[in-house]
């Protein structure tokens, strides 16, 4: 459920009217809307009722932006970071420096000085030789680095190949047949406090079954470590619960029925254990608010020209994925349409031949479900603004992010003396 709905035929976030935010800020602007993240916090939380002990860590690349992380700092929630920037964030929000996890393949040893320094709760280990790393560094500091080591353990996902991350041919995690010798490699090591597994198969996933599958194998690994006398008392089972894009298609599972799940494979585990959710907290929190700019003939339907573009929402482009397009101001009427954007590529479609709501030049609509891996992902291709961002709460609202104009952007390069 979420909080962006129609009130006297026009959509409001919260409180508030979308048009006011329009007028105070311009189009395009990503809408974010607080009681919508906090529900989500509640619910997912509730979802896990049945597992007592547990972390939940935010999974910031969703979305980093600086007051949704306090909105969730505020519900108790962690963060899941994957570079120096996002914990430096997640720090500035205000997320205890015990409440993080550093996931990520391509961790820096500047990178992992820093989480060692901030005494972050865990790093997640990618590989031997990162394990290595990150145990001599601490040492040298006199520390001992709490980590897991992150396995692939050779499922498919079911989801778009380029959000699935637990098949043995993706870059992530060691093979779990590995591990055990890995592992145990890792836990003679000084620097290391070796303290159990992660594992994360791949995001916006319809079915429990492959992460069951996932977690079922790595139940097993837990119990052989054990047998030859190693230690596991973490377990981080990722994140990658999906949510619904499409109003009528059907529903995901719920944090409930993903809690049930996972009370059930873990039961005999004895782990502490860590979840690190993005979209499903993010995705129905936010909406992408653009305005009409066009209404063009076209060969197979008109095509809706609006002030958003991929480089603002990149996910149509990247996935071929589905946002909802709904005018601000409600109609019966429809139209069958493409919507794209400004961009000089015709991969800036967000949809062909849509069945829509009636738009013309001038109306405001948005793009629903945006909150995650929305903003975050803009770019400022075709020299255009990098896109701002608004929370609302109840009948407030405030721009959490500014638009970056193209000018700002041009004043940071530089033309060489040589050139000249
Ligand atoms: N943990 C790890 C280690 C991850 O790699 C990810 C997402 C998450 C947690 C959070 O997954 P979520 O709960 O959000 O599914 N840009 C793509 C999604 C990339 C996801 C990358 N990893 C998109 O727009 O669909």
């Amino acid at each position: 459920m979420d909080h962006f709905s129609y009130r006297d035929g026009i959509l409001h976030a919260e409180d508030v009217p979308l048009p006011a935010i329009a007028e105070a800020v311009g189009t395009p602007v990503y809408i974010y809307s607080r009681a919508t993240f906090e529900r989500h916090a509640r619910v997912f939380r509730e979802g896990l009722s049945g597992i007592k002990d547990k972390r939940i860590a935010f999974a910031i690349k969703s979305n980093p932006n600086l007051a949704v992380l306090n909105v969730l700092a505020r519900e108790g929630y962690g963060a899941d970071v994957v570079s120096g920037g996002e914990m430096a964030r997640a720090l500035a929000a205000g997320v205890p420096a015990d409440g993080i996890v550093f996931s990520g393949v391509g961790k820096t040893r500047t990178e992992l000085a820093m989480g060692l320094d901030q005494g972050i709760g865990q790093f997640n280990i990618e590989h031997e030789p990162e394990g290595a790393a990150l145990a001599k560094i601490a040492h040298e500091k006199g520390l001992r680095a709490p980590a897991t080591l992150r396995v692939n353990p050779d499922v498919d996902a079911r989801t778009h190949a380029k959000i699935s991350t637990g098949k043995a041919e993706n870059k992530f995690g060691v093979g779990i047949d590995i591990a055990p010798e890995i592992y145990a490699r890792l836990a003679a090591l000084p620097g290391l406090d070796l303290r159990g597994i992660a594992v994360h198969i791949g995001s916006q996933l319809f079915d429990l079954e492959p992460m069951e599958a996932a977690f079922e194998r790595v139940g097993s690994l837990v119990r052989d470590l054990r047998a030859s006398g190693l230690s596991v008392t973490h377990v981080d089972l990722g994140g990658g619960l999906g949510i619904p894009y499409k109003a009528g298609e059907a529903l995901p599972p719920s944090p409930a029925d993903y809690g049930a799940m996972v009370a059930r494979v873990t039961k005999d585990w004895d782990v502490h254990l860590t979840f690190e959710p993005g979209r499903v907290i993010a995705g129905n929190a936010g909406v992408l608010l653009t305005e009409v700019l066009w209404v063009k003939p076209g060969a197979a339907a008109p095509f809706v020209v609006v002030d958003a573009a991929m480089n603002d929402l990149a996910r149509p482009a990247m996935y071929d994925a589905w946002h909802d397009f709904q005018p601000v101001r409600e109609t019966a009427e429809r139209m069958t349409a493409s919507i794209v954007g400004p961009v000089c590529e015709s991969g800036d479609t967000f949809a062909l031949s849509r069945d829509i709501g009636v738009v013309g030049e001038g109306d405001l609509a948005v793009f629903r479900t945006a909150g995650a891996y929305g903003a975050t992902m803009a770019s400022t291709y075709n020299s255009r603004s990098l896109v701002p961002e608004v929370l609302v709460d109840g009948d407030k609202f405030a721009v959490v992010a500014d638009r970056i104009a193209a000018g700002t952007i041009m004043a940071a390069e530089r033309v060489p003396d040589w050139l000249d």
